[in-house]
């Protein structure tokens, strides 16, 4: 009897854990959406400077960096209509994503940069 309890619990635990799997990732914290960048320098500074304050801050009400949940219904409608709505403002979102500095190839980078960045990583 105490070998079948024994076998019973093992299975619950085996069950328990398949069932929780690969389980998606908890929402960053405001600390961790801070420190996530993109890698090349130039781009960085021009995210650091604009795009940042708002797609990193949860209150500000834009798609926040590496959120695939945001993005991806955004991504479905074609990454250069993006970019065309980070040139002229969409919604809260203001003309030129407040990136003086940025050319059209930064924007698309820095689209792909908040759009395809793992959760959890
Ligand atoms: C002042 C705040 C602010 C700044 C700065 C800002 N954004 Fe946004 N952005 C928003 C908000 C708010 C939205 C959500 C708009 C909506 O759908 O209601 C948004 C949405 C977007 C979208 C999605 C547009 C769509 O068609 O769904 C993209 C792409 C984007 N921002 C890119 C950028 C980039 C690139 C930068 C930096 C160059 C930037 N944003 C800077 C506030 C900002």
């Amino acid at each position: 009897m105490r070998r079948l309890g024994l076998g019973l619990g093992l299975t619950v635990l085996g069950l328990l854990l398949t069932a929780c799997g690969p389980k998606p990732a908890p929402p960053r914290t405001a600390a961790q959406l801070a420190a996530l960048a993109p890698a090349d320098g130039r781009l960085a500074a021009l995210y650091e400077t604009s795009c940042k304050g708002c797609h990193a801050n949860p209150a500000a009400g834009a798609p926040l960096v590496g959120d695939k949940a945001a993005w991806s219904p955004r991504l479905n409608r074609g990454l250069p209509v993006l970019v065309s709505h980070v040139v002229t403002g969409y919604k809260g979102m203001p003309p030129g994503g407040q990136c003086a500095a940025c050319s059209a190839d930064d924007y698309t980078a820095l689209v792909k940069f908040m759009s395809e960045q793992e959760e959890g990583q």
